[in-house]
């Protein structure tokens, strides 16, 4: 059931994808079914150009013919189109749990607008029952994972952080950095967490997107709703 929410979603979105649009193209399975949309309809002659958020993106879209280039050719976008972890009703997001969210992030912030396509279980009254990922350089890893600890323990935020893939075979992203994914139920401040986090040296960035998506099309039973800041 929650295929066919995603893939109304996304169905929603390409609908707003005009011609000559630059496009942010997000990741994970609801991008994904966006891609596919989107590959319809350039196929019908819809001319558009794609910045991919991840290689996984580039290969699928690249694949179904949609014209792609990179952020350097291309440093200015129309729309970034992404799914989410979580979104809230201010639409602040969760993001990264498919691991790209550095460069979703680089590619939302480089995007006049952002749509964020999801199914409706992704709705959460308070960000952090989906653990948060953060993304960390591989050098001096457990400096930073007690650096990122200690700001928890001041925040009152449960001291959980997990290396995705385990010690023996750290999950690298694009970007050959680890993510350590930070379990802590309920985040009430997140502006305050982004900040903090950030501030660490070895913190590349976080899945807390706040105040970059401007509109949400969310789909469950009783059909698509557009959710807006
Ligand atoms: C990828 O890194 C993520 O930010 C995804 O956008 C997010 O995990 C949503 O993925 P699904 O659409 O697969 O739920």
């Amino acid at each position: 059931m929650s295929d066919q929410f995603k893939k109304q979603a996304a169905e929603r979105a390409a609908e707003d994808v005009t011609s000559g649009m630059r496009l942010g193209i997000g990741t994970g399975s609801t991008a994904e079914l966006f891609v596919h949309a989107l590959a319809r309809r350039v196929a019908d002659g819809l001319n558009v150009i794609g910045v991919p958020t991840s290689e996984r993106t580039r290969e699928l879209a690249s694949s179904l013919g949609i014209r792609l280039t990179t952020l350097d050719e291309l440093p200015e976008l129309d729309l970034t189109i992404d799914g989410a972890d979580e979104l809230d009703a201010h639409l602040a997001l969760i993001k990264g749990g498919g691991g790209a969210l550095l460069r979703e992030k680089i590619v939302a912030g480089a995007s006049a607008e952002m749509i964020v396509i999801a199914d409706s279980s992704k709705e959460v009254a308070t960000l952090g029952k989906f653990p948060l990922p953060i993304e960390v350089v591989p050098f001096g890893l457990k400096a930073t994972r007690r650096a990122i600890l200690h700001v928890l323990e001041d925040m009152g935020l449960p001291q959980n952080l997990d290396l995705r893939g385990g010690a023996e075979q750290p999950f690298l992203t694009d970007g050959g950095h680890y993510i350590l994914d930070a379990c802590l139920q309920e985040i009430t401040d997140p502006g305050t967490l982004a900040d903090r986090l950030v501030a660490i040296p070895g913190v590349v960035d976080h899945g807390l997107f706040l105040e970059l998506a401007t509109k949400a099309y969310v789909a469950g039973t009783d059909g698509v709703k557009t959710v807006l800041p």
